[in-house]
């Protein structure tokens, strides 16, 4: 498989964010060049802290479930602990909550606006263990420039 250029990616998410740093704006065309980048996805998107818990953002794939507790499945877990997670294997992490059945591993990224944890990058993959950690790498390049140049609102 291609190694994904996430320099490349991460230049174009910055053009993306200084052409219109709103995260609506913003977020839809990065979740679409996700998409379009990295091989064997069937999930890119975001999931946004409002009122306490995550509700679904723009994002590419099979609809979604539009809340999800702080602590619950591998998104609500990585902003409890706030800390990267990287599943393997969906069908072994405790809680995982499946929206799409295709899915077999997962890669979650939590977003920090100063200072604090206003959502989540969250990609799911057909491919058992997907994520390397080069992509891990890449992927927290991008949530460090989302975090601090995106306007979120809540
Ligand atoms: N699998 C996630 C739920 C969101 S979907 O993957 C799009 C989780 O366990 O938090």
């Amino acid at each position: 498989m291609d190694k994904t250029d996430y320099r490349l990616i991460v230049e174009q998410a910055k053009a993306f964010i200084e052409t219109d740093p709103y995260y609506v704006a913003a977020l839809s065309n990065i979740s679409a060049l996700l998409a379009e980048s990295l091989s064997d996805l069937n999930w890119a998107g975001f999931y946004l802290m409002r009122e306490g818990r995550l509700v679904v953002g723009p994002f590419q794939g099979k609809t979604a479930c539009i809340h999800i507790e702080v602590g619950k499945g591998v998104c609500g877990t990585a902003v409890m602990k706030e800390e990267v997670i990287r599943v393997k294997d969906v069908h072994e992490f405790p809680g995982h909550i499946a929206c799409d059945s295709a899915s077999n591993s997962e890669i979650v990224l939590p977003i920090r606006n100063k200072g604090r944890i206003v959502g989540v990058l969250d990609i799911d993959s057909v491919k058992i263990d997907r994520f390397s950690d080069a992509d891990e790498e890449g992927l927290k390049m991008l949530t460090d420039i989302i975090g601090n140049e995106v306007v979120f609102e809540c």
